[in-house]
């Protein structure tokens, strides 16, 4: 068995470990200065299929001021664009750097490269997942309104890669979801499925003032993915979910507004909303960088 330490999914972790990493972050964002050095000499490749903003940025200033370095490729500047195979492409990079973070449109591909890899792999976001955004979400919330344990997080929208990754977070840091998603853009089968065998508080609704009603955090994303094809259809018959000032009023008092950016102001979210006290999207895009911190001493220095 392999002892790599990958970073692929929130499912595959002992909750201990999570919560490790989520102090962790913390206490690099209190005070920064600690982590320099820590991975002096190390390297991260990143291999972007689809444009990133955030993962990009925050994973290389990461690795910048933990005393290493990144280098960004997107397939064409790899022979990965010419036909090399996924698997080729991992045991030589094995040979020269620490790490790869890979960002695709197809799991199976995340998959194929951890089978070759003899260093570790980080998901950047892949059609079914995106564990990094949700290390930064939880330090968000836990900043803003203290811990997350028992506390509820209404899901409205679309069934996609954050939504099943709120799931497994939902089992893994053993708070309430409800997710109010119409029917033919419900999560998976399959995550639902784990959720429940593990005892999770995961309901699914089509009814947006259900799950609203008393939520400690919303949270939305975009109705249309990276790895969808845009679609009018999709993006009207999701109309109604949108979180606007309605929606938020329903919440708890004390309610936040998540959002794993980028936003489409005036579809999934209203810009009230965005802009409102409520919303802590820029907390929780600034807090990638300090939990990405965390990913990476976890991944490349084996912390904890
Ligand atoms: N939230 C997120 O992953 O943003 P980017 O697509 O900009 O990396
Ligand atoms: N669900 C979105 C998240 C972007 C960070 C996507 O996959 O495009």
């Amino acid at each position: 068995m392999s002892d790599i330490r990958h970073f692929i999914g929130l499912e595959a972790f002992e909750p201990a470990t999570l919560r490790y990493m989520i102090e962790r972050a913390g206490a690099l964002k209190r005070n920064p200065t600690v982590g320099r050095n820590l991975l002096a000499g190390k390297t991260l490749a990143m291999i972007f299929e689809t444009p990133s903003t955030r993962t990009r940025i925050s994973f290389d200033v990461a690795m910048n001021e933990l005393g290493g370095r990144s280098i960004a490729l997107s397939p064409d500047e790899l022979q990965l664009g010419r036909g090399e195979t996924i698997g080729d492409t991992a045991r030589v990079m094995s040979r020269y750097v620490d790490g790869v973070l890979l960002r695709t449109k197809h799991h199976e591909s995340l998959l194929q490269l951890v089978e070759n890899s003899e260093v570790p792999i980080i998901n950047g976001l892949t059609d079914r997942t995106h564990p990094c955004q949700l290390m930064a979400d939880i330090l968000t919330f836990e900043e803003h309104c203290g811990p997350i344990a028992g506390r509820r997080v209404a899901w409205l929208g679309d069934g996609n890669n954050m939504a099943a990754t709120w799931i497994q977070a939902a089992v893994q840091f053993d708070f309430s979801l409800r997710l109010a998603c119409p029917k033919i853009y419900a999560p998976e089968v399959e995550i639902l499925d784990w959720a429940h065998t593990r005892g999770g508080d995961v309901e699914v609704t089509e009814d947006v003032n259900h799950a609203a009603a008393g939520a400690d955090c919303i949270v939305t994303d975009t109705w249309i993915s990276m790895s969808d094809d845009a679609s009018a259809q999709k993006v009207e018959d999701l109309r109604s979910y949108q979180v606007d000032e309605v929606v938020m009023a329903k919440a708890a008092h004390g309610a936040i507004f998540l959002h794993c950016l980028p936003a489409k102001r005036g579809l999934e979210v209203s810009t009230g909303v965005m802009d409102s006290d409520c919303s802590r999207v820029f907390d929780e895009a600034e807090n990638r960088l300090h939990a990405q911190k965390a990913i990476l001493l976890w991944c490349l220095a084996r912390e904890v």
